[in-house]
């Protein structure tokens, strides 16, 4: 794949802040998902039209999106997980939906999609088919995504052949890209590699995205492993935030920050749109840290502490 144009999806404010203990007021959420779109980011997650039983910390998505400025060119999607999510997003607005993006989310294992969806994989294929279907009848474009591509926090390694399947039937359902989470945060580069190599017999790599949790340390040298096997789509966090309340002692997505750090003077070209300007490393440095204060930590970015050590 031969572009060497690297697109960014910014999940910090789904992934990073759908598992802290304390309540994020709405207000905090919307001020993140602004300044990241000031700060050039075009694909911002949200939140997500879960159940709050669930996943108490996104419960506030509807007034998310109504409040956030809506940036041009800035999607804004939204995970979804059954038909109940979709109607509730649609019904926010008559005269057309709060935001042109949803992502519905499965697994590579029933181990995992049982803990996270209270479903096996087949039947979480079968309501996303629908879900999808009537997204995007409605104009929403939809994104899938693949949890537990290298490793299952239930199950052990996860079959790759498995993951090629399902990402298979996600993008044969109408999903425009599939995004392929090693949630865990365990994989090394070498069994991305292997996993990629399986997951492109059936899906073109320009239809697949990396999303690397940063449990173990591995998720830079993960994100650099999926750009050489052609990937150029990229989850990342501003401060590093994140894990899965459904994934034990998983830790943050790879840092938004230090994506850009590691591609800088590179080959690759980060794709970026506020009024025509690169994505500002010391920017999101700074976004990373006043997100992270406010949530009563540091930075989880390395690139954001050597920054701000200098
Ligand atoms: P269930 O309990 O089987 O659902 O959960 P149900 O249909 O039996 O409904 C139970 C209750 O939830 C009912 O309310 C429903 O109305 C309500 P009650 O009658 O008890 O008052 N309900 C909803 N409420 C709001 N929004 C909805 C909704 N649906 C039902 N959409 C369900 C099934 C799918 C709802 C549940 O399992 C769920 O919400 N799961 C979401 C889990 C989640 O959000 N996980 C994190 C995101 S995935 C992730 O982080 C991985 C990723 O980052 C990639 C990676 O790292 O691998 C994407
Ligand atoms: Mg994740």
């Amino acid at each position: 794949y031969s572009t060497n144009l690297v697109r960014l999806v910014e999940v910090g404010p789904r992934d990073g802040l759908q598992n802290e203990k304390g309540a994020v007021p709405v207000s905090v959420k919307v001020e993140l998902i602004n300044r990241l779109a000031r700060a050039g980011l075009v694909n911002i997650e949200a939140g997500s039209f879960v159940s709050p039983k669930w996943v108490p910390q996104m419960a506030g998505t509807a007034d998310v999106l109504n409040q956030i400025e809506k940036y041009p060119n800035v999607h804004y999607p939204v995970l979804v997980p059954n038909q109940r999510g979709l109607q509730d997003l649609l019904s926010l607005s008559t005269v057309r939906p709060l935001t042109d993006e949803i992502a519905v989310f499965t697994a590579a294992t029933d181990a995992f999609t049982n803990a996270n969806l209270n479903c096996t994989i087949a039947e979480s294929l079968t309501r996303l088919a629908s879900v999808t279907r009537d997204a995007l009848d409605r104009g929403l474009r939809v994104r899938g995504y693949v949890s537990v591509v290298i490793a299952c926090p239930y199950s052990g390694k996860t079959d790759y052949k498995q993951v090629r399947a399902v990402a298979k039937e996600l993008v044969d359902m109408g999903c425009y890209q599939v995004s392929l989470g090693e949630t865990v945060g365990q994989g090394r580069p070498h069994e991305v590699a292997e996993m990629l190599e399986e997951v492109k017999k059936d899906v073109p790599v320009e239809k697949l995205a990396g999303h690397f949790h940063d449990t173990y340390g591995t998720a830079i040298a993960n994100v650099l492993t999926a750009l050489e096997h052609g990937v150029r789509t990229i989850d990342s966090s501003v401060g590093g935030l994140g894990g899965c309340p459904y994934s034990p002692g998983a830790t943050g997505n790879v840092a938004t920050e230090d994506v850009l750090y590691a591609l800088q003077t590179s080959p690759y070209q980060v794709v970026g749109s506020y009024q025509g300007k690169t994505i500002d490393l010391e920017t999101i440095s700074e976004i990373g840290w006043w997100i992270s204060e406010a949530l009563g930590r540091e930075t989880a970015s390395r690139v954001g502490r050597a920054l701000r050590a200098r």
